[in-house]
């Protein structure tokens, strides 16, 4: 673990900036260098280093893994499933193209691992929408869902025929106070907050009974760091693991704020997300996970409200 150099594609992403963040305390800031197409994230600045790199640019990346000895790579850049119906091809020239590029240089550089992100969006309407099961019916409807299960393919595919070692799992909605949020269905979870600090009103874009899958960013930062670190034989699926936390309603969060935020109202004006949601599960069976690596959530939708609130309150300096 101590000689690992990881290079992180998408470090100023949702994820991405927690993920460099909590790498580098475990690796150290030097092991882990950050690149994304866009300027280096406030966050991440002084924090270890950065290169701006697209991640649809094999031959930089190729460079950059030869320059620093990368021993792992984690594949962050993607564009998510609201994003993605707005430009179906382009969504599937960049998530697809930049994964096979990433799993060709893994092979041909022998890097130890490969973490690369799937979504609960590889589900579809015809899956059975509550505990949805690790295998099931998968019939995605959007280009991102389509994106991450050929994906989710690929990563099998990399590791039978190359032994490549390639990890992934099906993120829920992640919900997150450090880093913004970028073009998802489920995002709602994390705008609603800071309208609660900022107006006490929130305007939702799904209906008040759409249950989705949720996690909180502390959660699927330990989840991702533990999966990678988990050994081998551990891991059961080559494709990705469903993992789950809570699920609840637009209703169901605004009840959870109104606990400290007694004068917050919420509207209902559902657009072409309500549709995208309501093709996804609406729970996650993720005994898998918990069986075959030992993965545990520690937040439910209580907790996490108290957290966000707090965080974000001194993010926004309304303390
Ligand atoms: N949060 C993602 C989205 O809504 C799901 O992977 O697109």
């Amino acid at each position: 673990m101590k000689n690992e150099k990881i290079l992180i594609i998408g470090a100023c992403g949702q994820i991405g900036v927690e993920l460099t963040l909590a790498l580098r305390k475990v690796y150290g800031s030097d092991q882990v260098i950050a690149t994304d197409i866009r300027n280096e994230h406030p966050l991440l600045k002084g924090s270890g280093p950065y290169y701006s790199l697209n991640a649809l640019d094999a031959v930089a990346t190729y460079e950059l893994v030869k320059k620093e000895s990368i021993t792992q790579i984690y594949l962050l850049a993607a564009l998510l499933s609201a994003t993605g119906e707005k430009d179906p091809k382009r969504t599937w020239d960049i998530n697809m193209e930049s994964m096979l590029g990433v799993l060709d240089i893994g092979v041909q550089e022998k890097l130890n691992k490969i973490y690369w992100p799937s979504s609960i969006a590889v589900f579809g309407p015809t899956t059975p929408r509550d505990h949805t099961p690790q295998q099931t019916i998968v019939e995605p409807r959007t280009v991102y869902g389509i994106s991450k299960y050929a994906g989710e393919l690929w990563c099998q595919y990399y590791h039978q025929r190359w032994g490549l070692d390639v990890r992934s799992m099906r993120y829920p909605g992640l919900i997150s106070w450090k880093s913004e949020p970028g073009g998802g269905t489920t995002d709602y979870a994390v705008e609603i907050y800071i309208e609660a600090l900022k107006k006490s009103k929130y305007t939702c874009f799904l209906s008040e009974s759409t249950y989705l899958p949720m996690m909180y960013m502390d959660d699927a930062i330990r989840g991702t760091i533990e999966l990678m670190e988990a050994s081998a034989d551990k891991i059961k699926t080559r494709m990705a693991y469903n993992i789950s936390a809570m699920s609840f309603s637009p209703r169901e969060i605004t009840s959870a704020i109104q606990y400290h935020i007694p004068e917050f109202k919420i509207e209902y004006n559902p657009d072409f997300r309500q549709q995208i949601a309501d093709g996804w599960p609406r729970s996650i069976d993720d005994r898998a996970a918990r069986a075959d690596w030992g993965w545990q959530h520690e937040f439910d939708l209580n907790r996490m409200t108290y957290d966000m609130l707090k965080q974000l309150k001194k993010k926004l300096q309304l303390a």
